[in-house]
């Protein structure tokens, strides 16, 4: 309802200026038939806004109400006319929707002063206009010389959108032309193609190529040569800046992803004709004190470069200043470490049975030798064996069966004996199967990870450090995830522990092991394999993400005239697979871990060592009760010896 009053509004208040500006409308030098090929232009752009340039002079009035009916009833009309106390560059705003500026005749002074200059001047024969400028041919000059005659002054971009229309001598049809220039900046020639005609019966015919977008027709650079700009950061000495952005061969740990983008820009070159003089500097781009930028944001603000050939992080700061290409490069940055082994400290010769089960089997022995006791003193009463009742004889015995040596057939005579020692021999046969068969299980197969979220890396006792890289810490402290933050401040930041280190650091603490580091994921690997990691320890390393996939795209100035051939150049790399063709280039060969863990299975020290434990303890405390035995067997004779010498 408020959105329908609002309409009405603006159409009334539309309607009213048009009727107070009625002086100066009753002037426009126009015929009805070009009226109607300017509609049918505005149709097929599909444009709603319009700005009619008045050339000043007088004119016939009864077309010039059928004008206004037209136009006013189908779109939002503004008039101009030269001369005017308002400027032209007055009526654009920035941001406004593409306007259709209709010129009724090229050739008057005051358009071309007022208009055409102005435009030129201020930048506006680009994309956000679409001129339709009329004219008439002259029988002297050749079409084509009398455009350029009039336009060759004006400074305009590839992406100017401008269609000269000439009358034909017989009155009927109208010629269309498509000018524009390939670069503002340098001097480059007009360019003036034929787009189609206009004529009375055939209506607004355009040649087939012009129903392409104009991004896929201009795609003739001709040579020109681009300013671009790239940040080099860890170039070695006593190279070439040039050859080491384009060498893709050698040295690839360095740098990787602005030499990794370059690679697409030499594509973008071939693509549209052209050639990038590259201009390096060390730094991406800090906001100064005095309000400028450095680096290479620096240079693409200040107008030295057209686009950065390096990527550029999307980053709310910048957004003001510049203006950004579709994504340019993925880059995976994530935390990485080698996992340990077994989280718990629970052991592997414990692990088959649950507690309750171990308690059981320890309950269930404790009872049978027991029940020997019981029938080790029945034996000796009914059958007057001369089997021991000593407990440690029943214990061995017991030993025996449980470790399926039995004891010998006629030690016990009783029925009743040799089912419980049958029994308990064939209990203790299934539990040694259940067990064995699990070690050797749990050997061959991967251990569970369970370190594989931020939460559990933070609740671990790893230690976690990061590279010392500007993304990450915007990416730890202009964040409104409470659990990265806790990370940053109390893993990261750790008093009295060092965690923000550099790349080279980084890799040789997560080879030593309980160490997670915050880093590229490319860059990492290809460190960690020229470090020669052991395959083992490569196969073990972990990664946990929390964050999205970290994108960046070129950037450019406002407004530039090239934003859309990057555009199209980069999603035509995106969408023909030059792009990930490209990014499999760069990447770092991996072992392939799922052959490795197949073949490997030895038990290590780690896994073996309670066992070597207990038959330590057992010595040890073997030795010790030797001792024992051996001073009570001494004892009495010392004393006896002591009596005597004192004696
Ligand atoms: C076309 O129109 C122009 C002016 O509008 C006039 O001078 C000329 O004679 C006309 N030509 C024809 C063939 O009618
Ligand atoms: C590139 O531009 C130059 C200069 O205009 C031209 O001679 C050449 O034919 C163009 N190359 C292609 C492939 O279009
Ligand atoms: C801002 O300061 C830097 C050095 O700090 C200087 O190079 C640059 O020219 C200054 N820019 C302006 C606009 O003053
Ligand atoms: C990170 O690197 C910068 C220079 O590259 C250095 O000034 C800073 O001290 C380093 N920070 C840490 C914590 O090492
Ligand atoms: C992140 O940084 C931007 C710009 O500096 C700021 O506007 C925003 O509030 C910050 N966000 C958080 C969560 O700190
Ligand atoms: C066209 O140029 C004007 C003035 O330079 C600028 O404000 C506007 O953003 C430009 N439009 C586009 C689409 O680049």
């Amino acid at each position: 309802m408020i959105k329908l009053q609002v309409k009405v509004i603006s159409w009334l208040f539309i309607i009213l200026t048009a009727f107070l500006c009625v002086p100066q409308i009753e002037s426009i030098n126009t015929n009805f038939l070009e009226l109607a090929a300017f509609e049918d232009f505005l149709r097929s752009q599909h444009l709603s806004q319009v700005l009619v340039v008045r050339s000043g002079d007088g004119g016939n009035g009864d077309w010039q109400v059928e004008c206004h009916q037209k136009l006013l009833s189908n779109y939002r009309v503004q008039f101009y006319r030269p001369g005017m106390p308002q400027n032209f560059e007055d009526l654009m705003f920035y941001g406004s929707p593409r306007t259709a500026v209709l010129v009724l005749n090229f050739r008057h002074i005051l358009v071309r002063r007022h208009v055409f200059r102005a435009a030129s001047e201020a930048g506006y024969f680009n994309n956000s206009l679409a001129w339709f400028i009329l004219g008439s041919s002259s029988e002297s000059l050749p079409d084509e010389r009398l455009i350029e005659e009039h336009f060759s002054g004006y400074s305009m971009g590839i992406d100017a959108d401008i269609t000269v229309v000439l009358r034909r001598p017989d009155n009927t049809s109208w010629l269309l032309y498509d000018v524009y220039r390939i670069s503002s900046q340098g001097p480059t020639p007009l360019i003036i193609g034929r787009k189609g005609q206009w004529s009375v019966s055939g209506g607004y015919q355009l040649l087939d190529n012009y129903r392409n977008s104009w991004v896929i027709r201009r795609r003739n650079f001709g040579q020109i040569t681009l300013q671009a700009s790239t940040a080099l950061t860890e170039k070695p000495s006593g190279f070439d800046d040039m050859t080491y952005l384009a060498d893709d061969i050698h040295l690839l740990e360095r740098d990787p992803m602005q030499r990794k983008t370059y690679q697409l820009f030499r594509l973008v070159q071939s693509m549209y004709n052209l050639s990038l003089a590259i201009s390096f500097t060390d730094r991406w781009g800090e906001l100064l004190e005095n309000g400028s930028w450095s680096g290479v944001m620096g240079q693409v603000t200040s107008g030295a470069a057209d686009l950065a050939v390096c990527p550029m992080r999307f980053v709310v700061d910048r957004q003001p200043y510049i203006q950004y290409s579709p994504v340019l490069l993925t880059q995976d940055i994530h935390f990485i470490f080698r996992h340990p082994r077994h989280s718990h400290i629970r052991n592997i010769f414990f692990e088959p049975l649950s507690t309750q089960v171990w308690w059981c089997v320890l309950v269930l022995v404790a009872g049978s030798i027991l029940l020997l006791l019981l029938h080790v003193r029945q034996e000796r009463l009914l059958h007057r064996s001369h089997v021991e009742s000593r407990l440690s004889f029943v214990w061995f015995s017991m030993l025996e069966t449980y470790l399926q040596q039995g004891p010998t057939t006629d030690t016990f005579r009783l029925f009743s004996t040799r089912l419980l020692i049958s029994f308990c021999c064939t209990f203790s046969f299934m539990l040694m199967q259940f067990y064995g068969a699990f070690i050797v299980g749990s050997l061959l197969s991967e251990s569970p990870r369970s370190i594989v979220s931020l939460q559990d890396l933070y609740d671990s006792n790893l230690v976690i450090g990061m590279e010392n890289i500007s993304y990450n810490f915007a990416m730890f402290t202009n964040t409104s995830y409470q659990l990265v933050k806790e990370v940053f401040a109390q893993k990261i930041c750790k008093s009295g522990e060092h965690n923000i280190l550099t790349l080279q650091q980084g890799a040789e603490r997560i080879i030593q092991g309980r160490f997670a580091f915050h880093t590229a994921m490319d860059r990492i690997y290809r460190l960690l394999m020229d470090l020669q990691m052991d395959e083992v320890e490569f196969c073990e390393l972990q990664e946990i993400k929390f964050t999205s996939t970290y994108t960046t795209g070129s950037i450019m100035p406002k407004g530039s005239p090239w934003r859309e051939h990057l555009a199209h150049a980069l999603l035509h790399f995106q969408a023909t697979g030059l792009k990930q063709y490209n990014d499999r280039k760069w990447m770092v060969q991996r072992p392939d871990c799922n052959q490795f863990k197949a073949s490997q299975a030895e038990v290590d020290l780690e896994h073996f060592a309670p066992a070597l434990f207990a038959l330590v303890l057992a010595i040890m405390a073997s030795a010790m009760v030797f001792l024992l035995e051996l001073l009570v067997h001494w004892l009495p004779e010392l004393r006896k010896r002591l009596r005597a010498m004192s004696t």
